[in-house]
């Protein structure tokens, strides 16, 4: 069937709220998509930076077959074997002193539950977060969502939110007080287009929320489990937050989202204070497992370092004049409008992404990406005109 069909189809009974790529994807293995009229598309996208093992990981399909059959589904009223392995798992592979863990299904979600409990812990009224940054599109995660007033909808929002520019350290020290609950933001800004926030700016973050007695909330549900070269995009200033979000990558294209934070945010913590049905169901938390596993077992992020060298030394060519970014979040600054150029990857069979910013092309491909996949994507950039 061609795409145009499909999405005319998906039309008929969805609601009409994405613009549509016109291929129609049937099966995908490693980092190729296969299309219903037979094209082999080379995939940078990384179904927006989940697909984060490739598509069809023997490891992935083994456990996911496995967990369905023998207990595909049990609520947190019972407490499983799988679940607090996942936990010990996750903890394991964050920084020192992120040990607790709360699972959840969606991105979103995970910062809903961020900012609820900084908020509830530290009693204030207001949250900082970054111009540009993107959080979400629940009733909370889109209060600290910069630009949402397009589309926020709710008729008010739950709390006050502070944005600050994301390039100036000052004025987020400034913007930081006894008032505020947490400074939330992205360490590498996903849909703004990969933008690394300089160093220095993660740092006057730690250092303002510790003076004031706010918490730093580190949303990593792009940049996280590794995308950057390191578990967590805010390591590379050296500092830990007090909340770290995941989803995407966590799951390897299975929905799973988690928060991670300390043990002394658990000590405050009572029976009630949070919850949900799905989250930490034992078919994600396999997954969670395995997607670490594979990844610490297979040296993945070692890996993304080196193809993150590679991508920058010969991917700037043709219309792209910079790259932003890091590890396998990445920005290529392009001279045209990223769209036309998408489009003319696209027709050289690559997908890449866009971004908030009409000038970047963002790549998030899976971590399971070889040399030979970049040089073809230098490769035909190089054929683009610039
Ligand atoms: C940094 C960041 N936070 C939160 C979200 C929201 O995640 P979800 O779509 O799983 O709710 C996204 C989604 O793109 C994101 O990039």
């Amino acid at each position: 069937m061609h795409a145009l069909t499909v999405i005319a189809r998906e039309a008929e009974h969805l609601l009409p709220v994405y613009a549509q790529l016109d291929i129609e994807p049937v099966r995908a293995e490693g980092v190729w998509i296969h299309t219903a009229d037979g094209r082999r598309i080379l995939d940078f996208y990384g179904g927006h930076a989940v697909t984060a093992l490739g598509y069809g990981h023997p490891r992935l399909i083994d456990t996911l077959a496995h967990q369905a059959a023998t207990l595909m589904f049990q609520s947190n009223a019972v407490a499983l074997d799988i679940r607090a392995r996942a936990a010990r798992r996750l903890a394991g592979f964050m920084p020192a002193g992120l040990s607790h863990v709360f699972f959840v299904n969606s991105g979103a979600e995970a910062n809903e539950n961020a900012l609820r409990l900084a908020l509830k812990a530290t009693g204030r009224p207001r949250i900082v977060a970054l111009e540009h940054g993107f959080h979400g599109r629940t009733a909370a995660a889109a209060a600290a969502t910069w630009g949402a007033d397009k589309w926020y909808g709710f008729p008010q929002r739950p709390f006050e939110t502070v944005f600050v520019p994301r390039d100036d350290p000052a004025a987020l020290r400034a913007a930081v007080d006894e008032r505020t609950a947490a400074v939330i933001l992205e360490p590498v800004q996903g849909v703004a287009g990969a933008y690394d926030l300089p160093l220095a700016v993660l740092r006057a973050a730690r250092e303002a929320c510790d003076a004031a007695g706010a918490w730093l909330i580190s949303d990593e549900v792009q940049s996280g489990m590794g995308r950057s070269g390191m578990a967590l995009a805010i390591s590379r200033a050296g500092v830990t937050p007090d909340v770290a979000t995941l989803a995407k990558s966590l799951g390897g294209g299975f929905p799973v989202g988690a928060l991670v934070t300390r043990a002394g945010v658990a000590e405050g913590l009572q029976v009630g204070d949070l919850g949900t049905t799905f989250g930490g169901g034992p078919l994600a938390c396999a997954i969670v497992e395995t997607v670490l596993a594979v990844i610490e077992e297979t040296d993945l992020l070692a890996r993304i370092g080196t193809l993150e060298r590679l991508i920058r030394e010969h991917c700037q060519v043709g219309p792209v004049t910079a790259v932003q970014g890091a590890g396998l979040l990445l920005g290529l600054r392009t001279t045209r409008p990223a769209r036309d150029i998408n489009r003319e990857l696209l027709a050289r069979d690559i997908m890449a992404g866009g971004s908030a910013d009409p000038h970047i092309v963002r790549l998030l491909p899976p971590y399971v990406l070889e040399e030979d996949h970049v040089l073809r994507l230098a490769a035909a950039l190089e054929e683009i005109s610039a």
